[in-house]
């Protein structure tokens, strides 16, 4: 799924709050999505930052005054707002807010936000007494009644010195939501397990046997699913990526952990998708110690790894199974004889051991097996299309 921010024409509103100052860096990442973006500021936000750099970085002139004219057109509230595909208001003051709970329209931003019909972003952001007023926790009830998205505030020390809620969420979270609202909401109700990552079976403590799985594929899986509305659990081996925005995560390191979690959690799932790495092989014992060269006098002792995806498949009560093959060669009979080993619904095959695609890269080349004999080679891609692709095959196993 390419991404949703790309070519869309969203809206920025900037209200008074020192996290202004953070509207330019959520510019600055929409921008870099491939969004066209407008700006408009209240009065207070214009004393916290300038207009010329929402300016420089947007390429736009920034609306400031109702009745100072920029376009070429007397009614700028309805052209913005017929035009804008999303909008955003970063940071939201209480005052904002209020507004927009109760229909006032008393300068650029408010008037334009009552014409809009795009989806409409909030994101709160003030001091944390401000944002547990009832006044304002009954304003922000009302927002959600009326349609309008509230991104809760994130925890932590705020400007005015206090501790607790009040601080805009992260720039990179507050984009994730946009995309999540710009995206078709075709798998909400669904509840998705993907696995992701390697995982790591240790030989003594500062050694073990791993790949290098960097996760991504799995990751770019629960983000997409996410976005599409899906409830998502993701269990990953380590990596060192961050937690994906708004997915329930379980971060395991061997096999037999993500075994366990992943059997904790399988009968509340509607669909499983393992793209982890899983060893398939662990030391039979743990040296306590670190192993000292001259000790070893024998060859490693090893045994297989309990095969996750088989024993899924052997419990399956009606959840849409697909399974990744990791291949070198003979690509097409090692995927078909894992789809029918493993009882899956689909597999993706990927070549691995190239630059470009599996392991590591953030594109892929792979080609789907599907249980009635089909099959369709996918050209090199990123890896949040691919998975954007194999989500919508699995809602056609669903359909069929
Ligand atoms: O993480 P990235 O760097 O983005 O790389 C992505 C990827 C190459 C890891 C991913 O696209 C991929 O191919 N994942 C599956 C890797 C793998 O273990 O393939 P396999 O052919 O060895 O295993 C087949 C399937 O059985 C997989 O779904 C695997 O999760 C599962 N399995 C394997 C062994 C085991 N003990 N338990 C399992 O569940």
């Amino acid at each position: 799924m390419p991404d949703p921010l790309k070519d869309k024409k969203i809206v920025l509103g900037v209200c008074g709050g020192i996290a202004a100052y953070k509207a330019v860096d959520l510019l600055r990442v929409l921008v870099k999505s491939g969004s066209h973006i407008r700006v408009i500021m209240t009065r207070s936000a214009r004393a916290f930052v300038g207009p010329l750099t929402f300016e420089a970085l947007s390429g736009h002139p920034v609306w400031t005054h109702m009745f100072g004219r920029q376009e070429n057109t007397p009614l700028q509230h309805i052209a913005w707002a017929d035009e804008a595909d999303a909008v955003v208001i970063a940071p939201a003051t209480a005052n904002i807010i209020g507004k927009m709970a109760h229909g006032i329209a008393d300068d650029p931003l408010t008037t334009f936000v009552l014409a809009v019909r795009a989806p409409i972003l909030v994101c709160p952001s003030m001091n944390v007494h401000m944002y547990e007023n009832r006044a304002v926790q009954d304003n922000i009830k009302r927002l959600d009644q009326i349609g309008i998205k509230v991104l809760p505030p994130g925890t932590g020390s705020l400007a005015c010195g206090h501790e607790g809620r009040g601080r805009l969420p992260d720039v990179e979270a507050i984009a994730e939501e946009l995309r999540s609202l710009l995206c078709p909401q075709d798998l909400v109700g669904e509840r998705i397990l993907v696995t992701a990552g390697p995982t790591q079976e240790p030989i003594d403590p500062v050694r073990f046997i791993s790949n290098p799985s960097s996760g991504k594929m799995g990751y770019a899986l629960a983000r997409v699913a996410r976005r599409r509305g899906a409830q998502v659990l993701l269990i990953s081996g380590p990596t060192v990526l961050p937690d994906p925005q708004g997915v329930s995560m379980i971060r395991v390191s061997t096999s037999q952990e993500m075994f366990n979690a992943v059997m904790d959690h399988v009968e509340q799932t509607t669909i499983i998708v393992k793209a982890a790495a899983v060893s398939d092989w662990r030391p039979v014992s743990l040296f306590e110690h670190k192993i000292k060269k001259e000790e070893v006098t024998q060859p490693l002792r090893l045994e297989q790894t309990p095969d996750i995806l088989k024993v899924l498949g052997e419990k399956k009560k009606g959840q849409v199974l697909v399974g990744f093959a990791a291949e070198t060669q003979n690509l097409r009979e090692n995927a078909c004889a894992k789809l029918t080993a493993k009882n899956l619904d689909l597999i993706v095959a990927n070549l691995v051991g190239q630059t470009d695609s599996g392991f590591g890269s953030d594109t892929n080349q792979a080609s789907l097996f599907y249980r009635d004999g089909r099959t369709e080679a996918l050209p090199l891609m990123d890896k949040e299309d691919l998975a954007g692709i194999i989500l919508d095959k699995v809602l056609e196993i669903k359909k069929a």
